[in-house]
């Protein structure tokens, strides 16, 4: 996770606008006077908690992020903000190392390919005729259409080499793919493969939104295993992510109270249903880092674990025993003394609630929404549901049992950190034994540590400072727009740093076509902002301008400079394509509006049909507005795009025919 990231998801924008704007609830958005221009009688300003972003649908008809929106407010440049905001997110700015950006470089570029492998993956979904079977698939498992996109639900083709043929076309080489964790390289015979095959494709995002990997379902229904994920890589580690965290965090702070189920469809079908504040550990142990994550949004947590699980616990008895024969990789997805211990050191409350047998969260859900906020209501703190389980059905009178039972249960409670807390489950626990409770202090029960780590998981030392401290960057995961404008955007820059005299070109043909000269709101990441600003403010009459003005005028902006450095690594234009660049160029920028603006009129649509529900005139009247304009100017997007491509062919056939001339000597 960046820095920016970092202080993002510590952060609420709702709480930050809230303290120069009045907010008022209005749906699943916020509403108030727009503070960056004088106020006519409509609230057009917006913000979205889902996406952390705010819109003036008035007379700025601009939006952003919660940097972007401090920086407008106070009149801060990015670094400003970014040490304002930082310090009110309790983060500390470190300095940068060359090997953090080394690495940082390296995350960067498998997180773009992976959220670009997620668009493939989702559009062989939607469009492929060979995915006619799994999309039956989906829509057979109750999600909707706006699940499927939400989640980008995709599909991996069932071949060796589909996925990286797509990708080498691409211009990534299979060692990218490999370290993305796309191939499978088999050393021994010296080949590589599509590791996805014939697989319905679940991305994974981290708590940013950033793409980490895959979990994907296997389509045969005795398939093993059934949910293959990801290997480690710099940006999959599966013990540091949570499905759905990304989506869910608001609605964490929100409830304050995360709810950990098992499965990947648990979350997809509970968000469904509304319950949002949902997320899924992927097949192991909640880990302390886990946790850590979690705890920056609520200190309550409930696990919903899945009957199956409850079984192992059921047999609590013997399970020390059994955990002892099984490796450590084993199953383990109940870990309760390292739970307690978590739960002492992190200053959490943990309770946890098993599904009635037979049933998982989606399965229920799907039977009785209402059933899941009754059966949150049972979850129990951790020590008093291992008491129940360990006692459950004990015979009285056999005395062996109950030692057995003792033996079990004691290290759970000795690990509570509270004497008060720790003594009222002794209590318990010798009633329910129907033994004295002073016997239980004579107990001799193993403490080791090390045992516990031989036996369960291992415990990670507990780290002073947050991991994603360790990086600091820039980044900033817009899941609204595709990897593929985002490649777009980062084109362009890079072809302006090279041809910066071709910018006033461009802006002609914008103008030729009616459409906006292009601004900093055209960019999505706030160091292309700050950098297209930077290149605004340049003599544009080459060759005064080089590279070295532009490198010299970010003087010491450490950030701004790692991005030139990316996007120099990205192919300048040769000289001899030079006259036709003005024109693709223009494209680009056409397409990502267009994709924008697209975006936007579904949102506004969405918008729309939720104040109609709601009766709520006034944001009727403002999102009507935007549904009459939106649609004009994606015509009008459309227009420019389809007349720039027809002078675009003409312009090609013209050239080929000079040529053929000049060949031909007339
Ligand atoms: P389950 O086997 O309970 O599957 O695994 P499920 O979620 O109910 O899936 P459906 O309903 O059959 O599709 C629970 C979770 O454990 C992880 C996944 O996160 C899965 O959702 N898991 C399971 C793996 O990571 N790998 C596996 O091979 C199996
Ligand atoms: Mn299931």
């Amino acid at each position: 996770m960046t820095i920016t990231d970092e202080i993002k998801s510590r952060l609420d924008i709702v709480d930050v606008v809230s303290e120069s704007v009045q907010l008022r609830k209005s749906g699943s958005s916020y509403t108030g006077f727009c503070p960056f221009h004088p106020n006519t009688r409509t609230p057009a300003f917006v913000v979205f908690p889902n996406t952390q972003t705010w819109r003036c649908f008035g007379a700025c008809a601009e939006g952003g992020d919660i940097f972007s929106y401090v920086m407008k407010k106070e009149g801060w440049d990015f670094k400003e903000a970014l040490k304002q905001l930082a310090q009110r997110a309790g983060v500390e700015l470190a300095p940068q190392q060359p090997e953090d950006k080394k690495r940082r470089a390296l995350e960067d570029k498998l997180s773009d390919l992976l959220s670009g492998a997620a668009d493939y993956f989702h559009q062989l979904l939607l469009h492929a005729p060979q995915a006619e079977a799994v999309r039956q698939y989906v829509t057979g498992r109750g999600l909707t259409k706006e699940t499927v996109a939400l989640f980008k639900l995709g599909y991996a083709l069932d071949s060796w080499d589909a996925c990286r043929n797509h990708f080498n076309m691409q211009g990534y080489d299979d060692e990218d793919l490999v370290d993305a964790g796309l191939l499978t390289l088999n050393e021994e015979k010296d080949t590589r493969y599509d590791r996805f095959r014939n697989r319905l494709m679940i991305p994974i995002y981290d708590a940013s939104g950033r793409m980490a990997g895959f979990g994907a379902r296997t389509l045969d229904p005795d398939g093993l295993p059934k949910y293959p994920n990801s290997p480690q890589t710099a940006v999959f580690d599966k013990s540091r992510l949570l499905f759905g965290l990304d989506l869910a965090r608001r609605y964490i702070r929100e409830a304050r109270q995360v709810v950990i189920v098992e499965g990947y469809m648990d979350v997809m079908q509970a968000w469904q249903a509304g319950f949002r504040n949902v997320v899924a550990q992927m097949g192991t142990a909640l880990t302390e880092a886990q946790l850590r994550l979690l705890k920056r949004y609520t200190k309550r947590f409930v696990l919903a674990l899945d009957a199956d699980a409850a079984g192992a616990t059921a047999t609590l008895r013997s399970l020390e025993v059994a955990r002892e024969v099984l490796d450590r990789e084993a199953d383990v997805r109940f870990d309760a003394r390292g739970l307690v211990r978590h739960e002492g050191r992190l200053q959490a409350d943990i309770r946890v609630v098993t599904l009635p047998e037979g049933f998982d969260p989606d399965k229920l859900i799907r039977a009785d929404p209402s059933a899941w906020p009754s059966l949150l209501d049972q979850a129990k703190p951790i020590v008093a549901y291992v008491i129940d389980i360990a006692t459950d059905g004990l015979d009285m009178h056999d005395g062996k049992a109950k030692a057995a039972v003792v033996q079990q249960v004691l290290p759970v409670i000795n690990d509570v950190v509270n004497p008060v807390e720790r003594e009222h489950y002794r209590q318990i626990l010798a009633r329910q034994l129907q033994v004295d409770e002073r016997v239980l202090h004579k107990v001799a029960v193993p403490t080791s540590r090390k045992r516990v780590r031989a036996v369960g998981q291992p415990v990670e030392p507990s780290r002073t400072a947050p991991d994603s401290l360790e990086s600091v960057g820039l980044a900033v995961a817009i899941r609204g727009s595709t990897a593929a404008s985002e490649m777009r955007r980062a084109d362009f820059l890079r072809q302006c740093l090279a041809f910066p005299h071709l910018i006033s070109q461009i802006d002609k043909k914008l103008a030729i076509h009616q459409q906006a000269l292009i601004t900093e709101a055209d960019f999505t990441r706030l160091d292309d902002k700050a950098l297209w600003r930077q290149i605004r403010q340049r003599p544009t009459h080459w060759p005064v301008a080089t590279m070295d003005d532009l490198w010299d005028s970010l003087d010491d902006d450490e950030y701004l400079r790692e991005r030139v450095q990316t996007l120099l690594s990205i192919p300048q234009t040769p000289e001899s394509e030079l006259d036709r660049l003005p024109d693709r160029l223009v494209l680009s920028v056409l397409d990502w509006r267009l994709e924008r603006t697209k975006s936007l009129l579904s949102e506004v649509e969405r918008l729309f049909r939720e104040s109609q529900a709601q009766e709520n005139l006034e944001m009727l009247e403002l999102y009507g507005q935007q549904l009459r304009e939106l649609p004009s100017q994606v015509r009008s997007i459309d227009r420019a795009r389809g007349a720039m491509s027809a002078t675009g062919r003409r312009q090609t056939k013209e050239h080929r025919n000079m040529k053929r001339n000049t060949v031909r000597g007339d």
